[in-house]
């Protein structure tokens, strides 16, 4: 929501027809918002939000009312408009409806996925159809969920290298406004992995100069390939190097950002047990009092033990977040002085 009201909230065509909260449209990580059509592109330059889905409500009890003769006209033409002016501000195109829903399989789920179809000139595809629709019951409602684009918009086009763990990109970049205001522009991102981090930060905040570090080189490596991608390269600097022991002197940064192993694709819950300490404790040691840490993390026990009890950290903000099939805990911490 912070990006959301940064971005959108000034803009001239907002001032004048302001994008709205409508509501939680059954998840608490999604936010309906009325946008005027001059705000759309806009929407889509959001870097924090996974998605962007067109809702399309009809006030009737069950989906099969959605094919009598009247409403599939009105459902045909509102998806058209929902695909035009998707097109329209992203250029992309679709090959191919997909239609998700309970049920999708069965004989009302597939008449609607072939109206669908129909109606935007696209063949279904079940499996890689690319135009998403997702149809669902609110309330006393049925709700079509028109994804506007063919990819979300967490895949991001300067990923040119992937690697275990990886993290998703919105989420990256949602970290940078959480541990905002900026604390100031040296960064660093121990465990760089592919560099989600450390790219997502530099293209929000042309300031920030970022040291990216990971023990393994192919990481390493393969950050760079991202970095020089997203056009960054000359303002993260990649190495290897332990976030048990960092190169950085004592209180010389603003701002920390990680995503340490969860100790299930990466790493082990083991290993982490050692792991976590120290890198709390460098992080500690390296920033300058007031700078942040802003970090995700699966190890929620661990981690609260580790940070019960006086110590260097004041927790800014924590919550938890939706990151494929997991619900990891984002969050940030202040650097106390080192008289508090
Ligand atoms: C969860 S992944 C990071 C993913 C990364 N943010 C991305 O989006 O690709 C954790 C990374 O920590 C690295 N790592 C594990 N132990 C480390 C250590 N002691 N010091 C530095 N890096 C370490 C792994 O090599 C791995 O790249």
């Amino acid at each position: 929501m912070r990006e959301l009201h940064a971005r959108l909230g000034g803009g001239s065509a907002l001032r004048r027809d302001p994008a709205r909260v409508l509501g939680r449209p059954g998840r608490e990580d999604a936010v309906a918002l009325r946008v005027p059509r001059p705000s759309l592109a806009a929407v889509h330059d959001l870097r924090t939000v996974v998605a962007v889905q067109r809702v399309l409500r009809y006030p009737v009890p069950r989906p099969k009312a959605l094919l009598g003769d009247a409403l599939r006209r009105q459902l045909a033409g509102d998806v058209v408009e929902a695909v035009t002016d998707a097109t329209a501000v992203t250029g992309a195109s679709f090959t191919a409806l997909r239609l998700e829903a309970a049920g999708r399989d069965s004989e009302v789920m597939r008449r609607l996925a072939a109206a669908l179809a129909e109606a935007v000139g696209l063949p279904v595809d079940g499996n890689d159809g690319d135009l998403v629709v997702r149809a669902r019951p609110e309330a006393d409602d049925w709700v079509l969920l028109v994804r506007t684009t063919p990819r979300p918009l967490a895949t991001r086009p300067w990923r040119v290298c992937d690697r275990p763990g990886g993290l998703n990109a919105s989420l990256a970049a949602a970290l940078g406004w959480l541990a905002s205001p900026p604390a100031g522009p040296r960064v660093a991102n121990p465990f760089v992995g592919s560099g989600t981090l450390a790219i997502e930060l530099a293209l929000a905040d042309r300031r920030a100069e970022v040291v990216g570090f990971d023990l393994d080189p192919e990481a390493v490596a393969c950050a760079g390939r991202n970095a020089t991608a997203a056009g960054v390269a000359g303002r993260v600097r990649l190495e290897e190097g332990d976030a048990a022991a960092w190169r950085q002197a004592d209180a010389s940064l603003d701002l920390v950002l990680a995503d340490p192993p969860w100790g299930d694709a990466v790493g082990s819950r083991a290993t982490n047990r050692a792991l976590y300490p120290a890198f709390l404790a460098e992080a500690a040691r390296c920033l300058r009092p007031g700078g942040r840490l802003a970090w995700v993390t699966h190890e929620i026990e661990l981690t609260r033990a580790l940070l019960a009890g006086p110590g260097p950290w004041r927790v800014v903000d924590e919550r938890r977040v939706w990151h494929g099939g997991h619900h990891p805990w984002v969050m940030v911490l202040e650097r106390r002085s080192r008289r508090d």
